[in-house]
Formats: structure tokens, sequence, C-alpha cells
């Protein structure tokens, strides 16, 4: 089978992503990291990319006059490498519409809690973690899914539950979900390049190999 090109869209530190190059490196992937791409020039993702001899980009919406002109960039730079699947890993811009519907079901997500519920706009990073303590939730988790034109909403593909302790700071549950994170991430991505992912409407049923 050929390698599946994928693209990973970052906005800080990387470990996500570093939990891909880790399982690409261990065979486990039958893919190549061929781009990352942050909305921020200075994140130690993109120097992470570097040194893992990754084609590392800053583009942002604010280096362009207008969303058409970034949205065009962004499109040209995807098939120049012949990406099979975008992955954000902790990115924070939303992907414009065209770019999405364009990689409709080949654009994959991963948040920290268990979507629907603490996800959508404003919800990343801490505030998850700060929202699901300030509620009195029992359970959270994490969520790879689908991307649509929304921010959080589509349709999940694999969630994994984390008990909230009674002594649970934000920072002390998100370190216990980002362990979950960086198992959930790798597998969708080899449910992935396994062709195992069967979407019916918003169910997606994972093919036996
Ligand atoms: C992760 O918690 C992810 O769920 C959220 O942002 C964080 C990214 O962390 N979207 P990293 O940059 O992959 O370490």
């Amino acid at each position: 089978m050929p390698k599946l090109n994928i693209a990973v869209f970052v906005s800080g530190r990387g470990s996500n992503l570093d939990s891909i190059f880790g399982q690409i490196k261990t065979g486990r992937l039958n893919a190549s990291i061929a781009l990352v791409i942050s909305n921020r020039s200075d994140a130690p993702a993109l120097d992470l990319a570097r040194s893992q001899g990754a084609k590392a980009i800053h583009l942002a919406p604010n280096q362009f006059d207008d969303e058409p002109a970034y949205q065009e960039t962004l499109l040209n730079l995807l098939q120049t490498e012949n990406i099979d699947l975008v992955v954000l890993a902790g990115y924070l811009k939303k992907i414009p519409a065209a770019v999405v519907n364009q990689y409709k079901h080949k654009m994959i997500n991963i948040h920290p809690a268990l979507l629907p519920a603490f996800g959508g706009k404003g919800l990343y990073g801490r505030y998850v973690h700060e929202a699901v303590l300030e509620f009195g939730a029992k359970i959270s988790g994490a969520t790879v899914h689908f991307v649509d034109t929304e921010y959080d909403t589509g349709p999940p593909i694999v969630q994994e539950c984390v008990p909230v302790l009674d002594d649970d700071t934000p920072e002390s549950l998100a370190k216990r979900i980002l362990e979950v994170e960086h198992r959930i991430l790798p597998q969708a991505i080899e449910y992935f390049c396994n062709n195992q992912l069967d979407v019916k409407g918003r169910r997606v049923y994972i093919k036996k190999k």
C-alpha cells in the first residue's frame, strides 16, 4: 500500500505531532508527514517538524488581503504536496469552508473532551478543562472527529473516557487527557491509513482489517 501523505496543522507545542512522528517511526503508521503548517511563526511544533525533516510552514490568514487569497494558497499547498489526510493537532484557527469541503472525510481533529460536550468556539486548551471542572462533570476524555465547517461538530471517529478526580485541577486533568490523545489520534490515523473508516451520515464505523 502506498504511504499516506499527511499534513498536520498546529498552533502550539506539538506533543500530538510528536506522537504521530513516533508511530510513523515504529512502522505502525504507513504514512509520511509531508507538511506541518502553523498560524504562529513561533510555534514550537514548527521547530519539532523541522527537526524531523518535515516541511514546516508559517501560514496565517492575516498574511493575505482577504479570505479567498488565503484559501487559494492553502488549497494549492495541500494539492502540491498530494496530501491524503489533514490532521488538526492543537490548531486554533478555523479552516476555510472551501478547504474543509475539499477534504470532506479526509480532515480530522483531536479535541480534549467527549464531544459534543465541552466543545465549540472558545473551548480549547485549558478552557475546556476549566469548563469540565466548573460543571462538576465526573467523566471527561478525548475525541478524534472528522472536521466539518463548524468548531468541533464533525462525526466522532474515536473517543475515550478519562475520570475526573476530586482533586483535579485543569492542569492535572489536561495531563491525563493528553496521554489519551497521544494514543487515540494515531489510532484514528491508522484506521484511515488502512481504509477502515466507513462513514454513514454521522456514524463512523470501523471496518475489520
Ligand atoms: C491538545 O490538548 C489538543 O487536544 C488541543 O490542543 C492541545 C494541543 O497540544 N486541541 P499539542 O500542541 O499537540 O501538544
